[in-house]
């Protein structure tokens, strides 16, 4: 099963994902999180991407289309995968749908977490104070989620066109929340 996770920082992307991919069995790709490997390590790709992500913008599409398509070529993301943060832009979309179709597959469902304005903004503020993200202070949480903003309509409605989009309501608990996942999950196929 292939699908895409979307929804603005702080709607629960990571939570949900962790316990989607291990009720399906499928492998978690993260670009926050191989983006963020990347700049510990200080590879060249990280080196690139630090500024980008430091000041909340998005790290253009070439960079982040070539590590997804490195690490979708891996032998655990053959028969299916969960993309948390990719594709943003429409221009990562059409490249996601390209290297689908080269490998004789599809994406099963495109799943958009949303959640109020200050309960995201809440969220990230109670991260702050617990994990050392750089990108988790107020001006740049504000950043971020005027960039979500502007790329996500786009990108949505691209995916609504296919018949891919399922709107997921973010609010509640963590657990909530997963209920509503895994029932839409579930009635794949079913219809
Ligand atoms: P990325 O790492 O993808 O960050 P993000 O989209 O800003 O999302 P977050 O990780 O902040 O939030 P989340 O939705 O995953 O929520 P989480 O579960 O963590 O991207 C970071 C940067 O990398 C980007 O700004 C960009 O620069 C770059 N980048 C990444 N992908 C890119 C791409 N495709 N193209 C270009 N650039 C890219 O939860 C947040 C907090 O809320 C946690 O503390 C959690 O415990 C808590 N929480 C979660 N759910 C609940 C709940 N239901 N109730 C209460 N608390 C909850």
């Amino acid at each position: 099963m292939f699908i895409v996770f979307i929804g603005p920082p702080g709607s629960g992307k990571g939570t949900q994902s962790n316990r989607l991919v291990e009720y399906l069995g499928v492998a978690h790709l993260s670009t926050g999180d191989m983006l963020r490997f990347a700049v510990q390590e200080g590879s060249e790709l990280g080196k690139e991407a630090k500024g980008y992500m430091d000041n909340g913008a998005l790290v253009p599409d070439e960079l982040v289309v070539d590590i997804v398509g490195l690490r979708m070529s891996q032998p655990d993301c053959a028969n299916g995968c969960l993309l948390d943060g990719f594709p943003r832009t429409l221009n990562q979309a059409v490249a996601l749908d390209e290297y689908l179709r080269e490998n004789e597959k599809a994406l099963d469902v495109v799943l958009e977490l949303k959640a109020d304005e200050a309960e995201v903004i809440s969220r990230l503020v109670g991260r702050a104070t617990t994990e050392n993200r750089a990108d988790d202070d107020s001006e740049t949480v504000t950043k971020r989620l005027k960039v979500f903003h502007q790329q996500a309509a786009i990108v949505t409605d691209y995916y609504k066109e296919q018949g891919l989009l399922e709107i997921i309501d973010g609010m509640g608990s963590p657990d909530e929340v997963f209920v509503r996942i895994k029932r839409v999950v579930d009635s794949l196929g079913n219809d």
